[in-house]
């Protein structure tokens, strides 16, 4: 099948293909050869799914707990991967220790100076792009920002100085922003997309060092169709401001977990088909990083279930199956990114 970058048959690329990406658990891949296998074969990029969050590397002041990122970032040194730094600034894996600082001490940018210091110098070398603030968007918020623990501290300039503080300690990586909800034709998602928007312009206008955005993907089969008529000129806004853009979390909710699975897993595998024929059509989509590689790992087997769903058995939305079988939404996933077309190449491994 394909080399270890993803390619099916680079001869057929539309353009310099976008690298391939899973977010990953280090424990996740020493514990399952399996595992293992299907990373090195498919992913020419990792995100730390959990352990270069701020909670997972310094759950107390002088605590410091790198073991488990350090061990992700030599797995990838070791097979020539790259690491997307996930994530350096989010409320939701703020350590409650350094939310009691800033609410204590608000104005005070010295805790997040030191942080971004020694997670920057520690892995600078290693991580090609870093989401330095996740999610900081709030369709219901009057300025479109969220109320993050940040932005009481510092007001909304926190986004831009962050920036500035990643670029100050890490020359070279490319600086995101990262966040989700951008998908759909519904009024929250209207929002957000605007509100993301206007984000974005003001920090270019600013000249805020940053490099890109991440758009999260988390697809939702009970969301409606996806629109080209929405999505592409939310891509096309982004990248003439002059911005990368890397789908960063791609995974697909089911609605129902009902029906066959031959069924479940044509109708995700479909969605994402049509997922990425938008997104891959604006050259400015550098990469696709699903949120892990195998439903057995899944953050959705821990999300509450739609109302009218079937309670037993798992959600079927990443490219492999609970036995790290490839499902028909890895094939989609292949094809895509190569630019490989037909049923020819649906040849099983
Ligand atoms: O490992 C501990 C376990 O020892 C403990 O008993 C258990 C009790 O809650 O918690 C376990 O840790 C959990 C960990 O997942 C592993 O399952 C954490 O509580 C839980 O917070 C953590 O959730 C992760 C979440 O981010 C918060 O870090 C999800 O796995 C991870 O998929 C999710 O990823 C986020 C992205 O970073 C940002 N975008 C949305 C995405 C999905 O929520």
């Amino acid at each position: 099948m394909s080399d270890a970058r993803g390619g099916m048959d680079a001869t057929k690329s539309r353009r310099p293909g976008p690298y391939l990406g899973a977010a990953v658990r280090i424990d996740q891949i020493e514990a399952d050869a399996r595992l293992a296998e299907a990373v090195l074969r498919d992913c020419a990029s990792l995100t730390p799914e959990i352990d270069m969050k701020w909670d997972a590397l310094q759950p107390g002041p002088g605590d410091w707990r790198t073991g488990p990122a350090d061990g992700l970032v030599a797995f990838a040194r070791r097979h020539g991967l790259e690491v997307r730094g996930h994530t350096l600034l989010w409320d939701q894996s703020t350590p409650a220790w350094a939310k009691a600082r800033l609410e204590r001490a608000p104005g005070d940018w010295k805790i997040v100076a030191d942080y971004f210091q020694a997670v920057l110098g520690r892995y600078g070398d290693a991580v090609s792009e870093w989401d330095v603030v996740n999610e900081p968007i709030d369709s219901e918020a009057p300025d479109g920002l969220r109320a993050t623990v940040f932005q009481k501290a510092y007001g909304p300039t926190y986004i831009e100085r962050a920036l500035h503080e990643a670029r100050a300690h890490a020359p070279n990586a490319r600086l995101v922003l990262n966040d989700y909800g951008f998908d759909y034709d519904n009024p929250v998602e209207h929002q957000r997309r605007a509100a993301f928007l206007r984000l974005l312009e003001q920090l270019k206008t600013s000249g805020a060092p940053l490099d890109g955005v991440g758009v999260q993907a988390h697809l939702d089969l009970s969301k409606g169709p996806l629109k080209r008529e929405i999505l592409a000129p939310f891509f096309t806004r982004i990248a003439d401001l002059g911005l990368s853009i890397a789908i960063t979390e791609l995974d697909v909710k089911e609605d129902g977990r009902r029906g066959g699975v031959a069924e479940r897993d044509r109708k995700v595998a479909d969605h994402v088909q049509a997922y990425l024929d938008i997104a891959l059509d604006q050259p400015s989509v550098t990469g696709l990083t699903t949120w892990g590689l195998s439903d057995r790992h899944s953050w959705l087997q821990k999300q509450p279930l739609h109302p009218s769903a079937n309670p037993t058995g798992m959600n079927r939305g990443l490219p492999y199956d609970g036995a790290l079988e490839p499902k028909p939404v890895y094939w989609t996933i292949q094809q895509a990114v190569s630019g490989a077309k037909g049923p020819s190449t649906l040849t099983s491994r």
